[in-house]
């Protein structure tokens, strides 16, 4: 029997990865800790909560007492490091949150692990889970590969790429099991409504404006989450120790089309006359240091382990939108109280 930490569990990705863990290995035990942040939500894991093998732990990364004897006492075998500050927007208005949580954070959790386990690691697995936004942004040509030089250039992947470094620096100094894999830009189910799909459904089902930053020419590789959660299964069961993989959907969009895409599916939907959400569009001030475009190679995780996103971009954007409408009442909870404020920030002087 295995005891495994999820770091994160309760927000976007990480309640995908739960989910299937906890479905897919009911003889080990799964452990989900949070904090419950702004973009946690044990709402996202009503359907699995009660199942034998699931067990939530509500505690901040950056408490290491806290941390520390969590592992004294659960004996992690296996962790899964997705607990981080994701928005980019919110590292821009207050960077300071990032490096506390994803940097500090990510210390904790492998000063724990490397406490409890020292040299006696063999069978026992440290993943971290990253993004692609580490690389830099892209021009119109080439791919990021696994090993494209470090570029991060806001607070969010500064940090991300720090704890990157970290993980590497543990692996290589103290001999410490880890993986890594970095990842575009995932859709689906869960996703807090500051991100951009789920913001643009929220706002187009309420007749609000949709914000596009800049001209919308930026471009993002999208992935629908449940083939992120397959990749990090797959990963953390059989990835090789010591090495990084990208992930990705082989899918780019331009903003701006992506958002007309999901006007044209919320018509049809909604059963509103063509053309009628694509007039909600409106274009905002840019984002500072908006980084053009992201795009993933990832024919090493395709060649070595086998991995192919399972979902079409049309599949994954017709799940994601009827999931959306048929739970508003999800969006109605996440978007009360602070989101308003949030929204009022960011937006109302665009
Ligand atoms: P999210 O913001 O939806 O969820 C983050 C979770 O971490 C929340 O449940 C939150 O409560 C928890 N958390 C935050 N600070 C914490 C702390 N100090 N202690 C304990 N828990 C804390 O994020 P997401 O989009 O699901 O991303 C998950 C991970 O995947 C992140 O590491 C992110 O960098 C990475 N990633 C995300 C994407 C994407 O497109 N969303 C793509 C590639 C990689
Ligand atoms: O690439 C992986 C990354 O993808 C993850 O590491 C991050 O955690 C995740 O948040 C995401 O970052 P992005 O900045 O790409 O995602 P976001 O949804 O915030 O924005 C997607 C694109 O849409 C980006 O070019 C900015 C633009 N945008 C975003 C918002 C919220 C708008 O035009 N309007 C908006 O209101």
């Amino acid at each position: 029997m295995k005891n495994i930490l999820i770091t994160g569990g309760a927000g976007f990705i990480g309640s995908h990865v739960v989910r299937l863990f906890v479905t897919k290995y009911p003889d080990h035990q799964i452990y989900n800790l949070d904090d419950l942040t702004y973009a946690g939500n044990l709402e996202n894991l009503r359907d699995i909560e009660k199942r034998p093998n699931y067990h939530f732990i509500k505690a901040d990364i950056v408490d290491e007492n806290r941390i520390s004897g969590l592992f004294e006492k659960h004996a992690f075998d296996g962790v899964i490091h997705l607990a981080a500050e994701s928005h980019v927007d919110r590292s821009i208005s207050n960077p300071t949150e990032f490096i506390y949580t994803n940097i500090i954070g990510t210390v904790n959790l492998l000063n724990a692990f490397r406490h409890i386990w020292g040299n006696r690691a063999a069978g026992k697995r440290f993943y971290h889970i990253s993004t692609d936004e580490v690389y830099g942004s892209l021009g119109n040509e080439g791919l990021f590969t696994e090993n494209t030089p470090y570029d991060p250039r806001s607070p969010y992947s500064a940090s991300k790429a720090s704890s990157d470094h970290l993980v590497r620096a543990y692996a290589h100094t103290f001999g410490l099991p880890v993986v890594l894999s970095n990842c575009s830009n995932n859709y689906g189910p869960f996703q807090f409504p500051e991100k951009l799909i789920p913001l643009a459904i929220n706002n187009i089902r309420n007749n609000k404006p949709i914000p596009v930053y800049g001209k919308g020419e930026n471009i993002r590789d999208w992935l629908y989450v449940e083939d992120h959660a397959a990749a990090i299964d797959l990963i953390f069961h059989e990835g090789k120790l010591g090495e990084t993989y990208n992930i990705g959907g082989s899918n780019e969009w331009k903003n701006i089309e992506l958002i007309r895409l999901l006007c044209d599916i919320m018509d049809k939907k909604l059963k509103r006359e063509e053309g009628a959400s694509a007039r909600l569009i409106t274009f905002v001030k840019d984002r500072a240091g908006h980084d053009l475009r992201y795009a993933i190679d990832s024919s090493k995780i395709q060649q070595e382990l086998g991995w192919r996103p399972a979902h079409t971009f049309e599949e994954g954007m017709e799940k994601t939108v009827e999931w959306y409408l048929e739970n508003e009442q999800w969006m109605r909870n996440v978007t009360s109280g602070d989101y308003q404020k949030y929204y009022s920030s960011q937006y109302e002087k665009r």
